[in-house]
């Protein structure tokens, strides 16, 4: 199978449009150092003419129009996107569904809490129902997206989407059927794309050792960075991401499982880990972990 990353930064991008921090700026600047990138979103595919999104950020239209292999080939209409599989129900993994319209027959795969999501929002009945098909999958039950190429929803912990949280003070972290990962399979390889998650558990650890290749959320830094930036008020815990450092966070949690090629993704404007000349990056590529751009293909 083939992965293309369409995005890789967290949701509002790299820079961020209304953020003035030293990274954003330099981004905007040109510098090459601090390359903009897109809000996380993947494109996989077995046979390379049939392709599945995974994650649909508000960035996908731009985000095809870049990549050559997603344009419309055969016919006065048509795509070789086949189906979108969701990852979970935020801004950054739904939205860009819309750009999906004008009936090009399609499958949405996620699970029944995020479908009821795109249910309760009429907006997205704009993908007619006639022509876009909604199956809902159930946790830990592999489904074919292609002939030889199955994919794999499971929970990880995680918390309700932004604009549905009830208040202020923390969000419960739970294990549902909302944010789940992704297991992609081609009897050749297992890749697994995990754009958040809040805690690494002990069955998450199990499942991803050994894997072939690991795309995790990769938001934060450090839980607090925000914060200290004066960016904001939330920490990584309060928005349902784990962070990269400290002893609980990413890099250690990844140090024992064995994967073969570990890759960060949905990384916010705050983290250090977006320039290429920052301590923090120079320390993830220590610890075995690629920092990708917007475009890369890989093979896993
Ligand atoms: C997140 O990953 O925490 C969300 O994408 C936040 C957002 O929707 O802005
Ligand atoms: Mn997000
Ligand atoms: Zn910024």
């Amino acid at each position: 199978m083939r992965i293309l990353v369409l995005g890789a930064a967290a949701g509002g991008g790299f820079p961020q449009w209304n953020c003035n921090c030293t990274a954003c700026r330099r981004s905007r600047s040109g510098d090459p150092a601090a390359p903009a990138r897109s809000q996380a979103g993947f494109a996989v595919s077995r046979d390379g003419a049939r392709w599945h999104l995974v994650n649909a950020s508000p960035d996908l239209r731009e985000q095809i129009a870049r990549t050559p292999q997603l344009h419309s080939q055969d016919g006065l209409r048509g795509s070789p996107i086949r189906s979108v599989v969701l990852t979970g129900g935020d801004i950054d993994v739904i939205a860009g569904l819309l750009n999906l319209r004008e009936r090009q027959p399609l499958t949405i795969h996620a699970t029944a809490s995020v479908h009821a999501i795109l249910d309760a929002n009429p907006v997205f009945d704009v993908l007619a129902r006639d022509v876009v098909m909604r199956p809902e999958l159930r946790l830990d039950e592999p489904f074919l997206l292609e002939q030889g190429l199955s994919a794999t929803l499971f929970a990880v912990p995680g918390k309700v989407p932004l604009y549905m949280e009830s208040g202020e003070e923390m969000q419960p972290i739970v294990v549902d059927g909302t944010t789940v990962g992704l297991l992609l399979e081609d009897g050749a390889s297992r890749a697994f794309i995990i754009p958040g998650c809040a805690a690494m558990t002990p069955d998450l650890a199990e499942r991803l050792r050994g894997a072939d290749m690991v795309f995790f959320d990769g938001t934060l830094w450090h839980d607090d960075e925000m914060i200290e930036a004066g960016l904001g008020k939330k920490t990584g815990r309060r928005m349902g991401h784990m962070s990269l450092a400290g002893p609980e966070g990413t890099l250690a949690a990844f140090d024992s499982l064995e994967v073969k090629n570990k890759i960060l993704i949905h990384m916010n404007n705050s983290n250090p880990v977006l320039l290429a000349d920052s301590k923090e990056r120079a320390a993830a590529e220590a610890a075995g972990w690629i920092v990708p751009e917007d475009g890369l293909e890989v093979v896993p």
